[in-house]
């Protein structure tokens, strides 16, 4: 059987930076406060023309041209996002117009921050019963238009940009060998972003506080490290592997006091664990490809590789997956 491997990796950070004192401007925060608690410096913002499709459409450019394939060649485009371009429709269908990939078919997929880890595992769903099949996967957010500026417990935390992976299989490498996934609809009140207003007024939420993210930061946390711990655990005892096959672990970047927590418990060595939280913050769904897209053309990553992903978000959604480079 024929599983899904990455081709090509791609990313795209708008040019904007704002660092911790410039957020001390804005709300009553420090860079010490945020540095300490959360790991992040700076983050980027995106401007005029970089919208979540834009962005995207830049990642999966570069990611298409290391796979050496074009636009057109891609059968599937799918888009992980929870601050998509519109509600309708897709981030996905504008990026298929950006950059013509004209014979996809194309849809979002909204995970939170888990977004593209259920994507991957989707990918390699569609390679294993078609292995030809070429897909375009995307994490891009714009999270700075979901972010309300006045609060401070929530807008140090998120930055914007993207990231993109060619899929299909390939000889010679495995690409996913397995993945845990799970969500918990019942603690979505931890973690959420309402849509706009209803205009149907039997439908009128009564907590409607306005479009932007909202958290219990401290539940985040406990929950956050205890779920990725399990998965990775569970994940890797069902394949017989341990830490110490893994070349690289890339996290989900939310901030480093949680993947400090969990290299500690899962005794990860800081060197296996690819980290940038602190150049763009919390990307969600986008921070996993970016990332990957980094290491891989750092030259870190090598053939064979055992590659180990681990992520959790809103919904609660979370998971880990192990691939093969
Ligand atoms: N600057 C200064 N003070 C602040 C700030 C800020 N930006 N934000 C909160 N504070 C204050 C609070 O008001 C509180 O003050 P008080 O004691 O007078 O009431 C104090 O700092 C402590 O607040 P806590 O919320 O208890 O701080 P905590 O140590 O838990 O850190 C944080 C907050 C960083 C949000 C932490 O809970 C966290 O990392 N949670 C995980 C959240 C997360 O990463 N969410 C992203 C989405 S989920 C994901 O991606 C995994």
């Amino acid at each position: 059987m024929k599983h899904a491997s990455i081709l090509g990796t791609g990313s795209y950070l708008p040019q904007r930076r704002l660092t911790n004192s410039d957020l001390e401007k804005m709300v009553n925060t420090s860079d010490e406060w945020i540095t300490t608690r959360t790991g992040i410096h700076t983050r980027r913002i995106a401007g005029r023309g970089e919208e979540n499709y834009r962005i995207a459409a830049g990642a999966a450019r570069k990611a298409l041209d290391m796979a050496g394939l074009k636009a057109e060649e891609i059968d599937l485009l799918v888009v992980a996002t929870m601050t998509a371009h519109m509600m309708m429709p897709s981030s996905a269908c504008f990026v298929q117009a950006e950059i013509g990939a004209d014979n996809a078919h194309a849809y979002d997929i909204n995970a939170a921050c888990t977004g593209f880890l259920y994507g991957l595992d989707l990918a390699d769903r569609y390679v294993v019963s078609r292995p030809d099949m070429k897909i375009l996967l995307i994490g891009s957010e714009t999270l700075s238009a979901r972010v309300n500026w006045q609060d401070r417990n929530t807008c140090i935390l998120f930055g914007d940009g993207a990231g993109a992976c060619v899929m299909s299989s390939r000889e010679g490498s495995r690409g996913v060998v397995d993945a845990i996934l799970r969500s918990d609809g019942r603690l979505w009140n931890l973690l959420y972003m309402h849509g706009p207003a209803s205009l149907n007024p039997d439908l009128v939420q009564n907590d409607h506080n306005g479009c932007y993210i909202q958290m219990i930061g401290r539940d985040v946390f406990k929950y956050a490290v205890k779920a990725m711990e399990e998965a990775v655990v569970e994940l890797l005892d069902r394949n017989g592997v341990t830490i110490s096959d893994i070349s690289l672990m890339i996290p989900h970047q939310a901030n480093i006091r949680i993947l400090n927590k969990l290299m500690e418990r899962l005794g990860v060595p800081r060197e296996k664990v690819y980290i940038n939280v602190d150049k763009y913050g919390n990307t969600s769904a986008a921070s996993i490809p970016i990332s990957l897209d980094e290491a891989n053309r750092e030259g870190i990553l090598r053939r064979g590789d055992l590659l180990l992903f681990c992520s959790f978000g809103g919904g609660f959604t979370w998971g880990s997956m192990l691939m093969q480079w």
